[in-house]
């Protein structure tokens, strides 16, 4: 193995020091690097120098790329990134009325990648090219969820086994300006059904799968449904089992959307400058 591993954190997190993902990585080296990644459900590469095209082609090695298909979020030419910023084009801070930068603080919410689609996407990895100050906020935080499930007593366990949630991005998104969508991209992306609890295909570990884009819970009352959702991010996203990354410039952080829950913290968007480029792994089917 070519590189250290620290851990971030008792629950979730580790830093993967000496690797440098400007030079060529063997197959060797990118399974031991899936391990450290699945199973610490953040991985972060501290302090790299590539560009988005080095970034594309790394993530590859991990498996399929989603496309971004919201055109207001596509970066021209480069489908494969999806840019979490408060920037325009040119760099400069986004009006206050853009609806990108609505978007983009709807990212403020606990969520996982893509779950509003029938097959969501299995991980993340963000890599950042402007970030706010060392007091300015704009953290990534991240919650392990399937320890958050281990630590739920036996009779919620039972309770939730089983469930099935309807995840539909409008519903994330309903605080959010109509015009930031086109009819074509409404259509596009209708409500889908999810389990509840998820077995992970490569760990064999449950996980609780909710997030933002959870609407209901099937066949529940619609309260009784939210209730349940809320206490579940809420239990999920206590400190015990979360770790929030504050970014210099050159990280990457990859993350697993079938264990995790994220969220971009606050800060002051209409004065801070930060930009951060995605790339999706794609996921490899539906999750029923
Ligand atoms: C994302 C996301 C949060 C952030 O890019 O998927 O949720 O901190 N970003 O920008
Ligand atoms: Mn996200």
């Amino acid at each position: 193995m070519e590189f250290q591993v620290r851990s971030l954190t008792p629950n979730i997190g580790a830093e993967i020091i000496g690797l440098d993902l400007a030079q060529p990585i063997s197959d060797e080296t990118m399974a031991a690097v899936r391990n450290v990644w699945v199973d610490n459900v953040v991985a972060v590469f501290p302090r790299q120098e590539v560009d988005d095209d080095q970034h594309i082609a790394f993530s590859r090695r991990f498996g399929e790329l989603e496309l971004i298909n919201m055109s207001a979020l596509q970066m021209d030419g480069k489908p494969e990134i999806f840019e979490a910023t408060n920037l325009d084009r040119d760099d400069n801070i986004m009006v206050d009325d853009n609806p990108v930068l609505a978007i983009n603080r709807g990212n403020q919410k606990w969520h996982s990648d893509s779950s509003f689609k029938r097959v969501p996407a299995t991980g993340s990895m963000l890599h950042a090219y402007i970030v706010p100050g060392p007091d300015d906020g704009g953290e990534t935080e991240f919650a392990n969820m399937a320890a958050a499930y281990e630590a739920l007593d036996d009779e919620m366990k039972a309770k939730c086994d089983g469930l099935v949630v309807i995840h539909d991005f409008y519903w994330s998104r309903r605080d959010i300006n109509e015009r930031a969508f086109t009819q074509a991209e409404r259509d596009a992306i209708p409500p889908v059904r999810h389990p509840l609890v998820r077995v992970h295909p490569e760990t064999g570990r449950k996980a609780i799968y909710v997030g933002s884009h959870a609407r209901e819970i099937e066949g529940m009352d619609f309260d009784e449904g939210r209730e349940l959702i809320e206490f579940l991010i809420e239990h999920g996203t206590q400190s015990a089992f979360t770790y929030a990354h504050k970014w210099q410039v050159g990280d990457l952080v990859l993350w697993d959307n079938r264990s995790a829950l994220h969220r971009g913290m606050a800060f002051d968007d209409s004065r801070i400058k930060r930009r951060l480029h995605r790339t999706t792994l794609a996921g490899t089917g539906p999750t029923m």
